[in-house]
């Protein structure tokens, strides 16, 4: 029988936990973990991430705001707003939901953050420092696996962790993750010829590809945790993952379900980081 990792019930613990660890924060300092983030246009998905992302904070005790600019907003004008939380003290992390429009340089924006406030650990000095190993800001999503896989004590010693998925977002964030506890990576992507000649080696098989039910058990080695990043919809509207859920738990041991895996560990590693910067905020004061 597979056995679910339970990314709700993980997440639910921690904010409970943070929550307390919030009021201390206040208590002693006077300081609430302040969190901005922004939303450009009207895309349905981000709506609804951005939405669970502010409701989540407010129940942990932070000061929590969404800030919804209009899809024809300037790249300089979106610069400025960054710029003044940048320059607000009681706002510790900056968030901007991605995807962008199409006239806005993703990359230029994202170096308009202070590192110090990029709760999403996507600036380059971040990275750089994840890379070099001395995580400051680590993306949330890649930061929550490792969570959920740590409450399970799942060890990740000398085992082939194998990652479906190049992105900045999870892809790449989550190699070097996985380096870092001794794990030996490969990197697959959509263009990796033999692709399932990988993925049956995997004892852990992350899946970040984003398209439907891509994974079955045929791409699966038995015995192996599976990890499933996706967020997709069906033709009925309803969320799906990566990974063909019904196909793949006849093989695997572990596997993460969507919704209640992965998804509310990534907003559980954006409050947690946001904490952390309100903390080291307070240490200066
Ligand atoms: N869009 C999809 N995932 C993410 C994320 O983790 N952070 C941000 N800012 N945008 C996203």
């Amino acid at each position: 029988m597979v056995e679910l990792l339970d990314g709700k019930a993980l997440a639910q613990k921690m904010q409970a936990e943070l929550a307390k660890k919030v009021t201390e924060l206040k208590r002693q300092h006077q300081i609430v973990p302040g969190l901005v983030v922004i939303l450009v246009g009207d895309d349905a998905a981000s709506q609804i991430y951005v939405r669970n992302k502010e409701r989540a904070a407010h129940a942990a005790g932070f000061k929590s705001q969404t800030v919804h600019l209009s899809e024809s907003i300037s790249q300089e004008e979106l610069i400025n707003v960054i710029m003044t939380y940048n320059d607000d003290p009681s706002i510790h992390g900056i968030l901007v939901q991605l995807p962008l429009p199409d006239h806005i340089n993703d990359k230029k924006i994202i170096l308009s953050i202070d590192p110090s406030k990029d709760v999403d650990g996507f600036h380059p000095m971040n990275t750089g420092h994840l890379w070099s190993g001395r995580p400051q800001m680590v993306p949330c999503t890649p930061a929550g696996i490792m969570e959920l896989l740590s409450a399970y004590s799942i060890s990740l010693e000398g085992k082939h962790a194998v990652i479906i998925g190049r992105s900045n977002i999870v892809g790449k964030p989550m190699a070097q993750l996985l380096l870092a506890k001794n794990a030996t990576v490969t990197l697959t992507h959509s263009r990796t010829k033999h692709l399932k000649a990988f993925t049956k080696q995997a004892d852990l098989l992350i899946v970040a590809i984003g398209a439907g039910h891509f994974v079955t058990k045929d791409f699966v080695k038995a015995g192996a945790i599976v990890v499933d990043v996706g967020m997709n919809r069906d033709d009925n509207g309803k969320l799906i993952g990566d990974v063909d859920f019904d196909s793949v738990s006849q093989v695997a041991s572990m596997l993460t379900p969507v919704p209640g895996g992965v998804g509310p560990m990534t907003i559980t590693m954006l409050l947690e980081q946001t904490y952390q910067a309100a903390l080291r905020r307070a240490a200066k004061n």
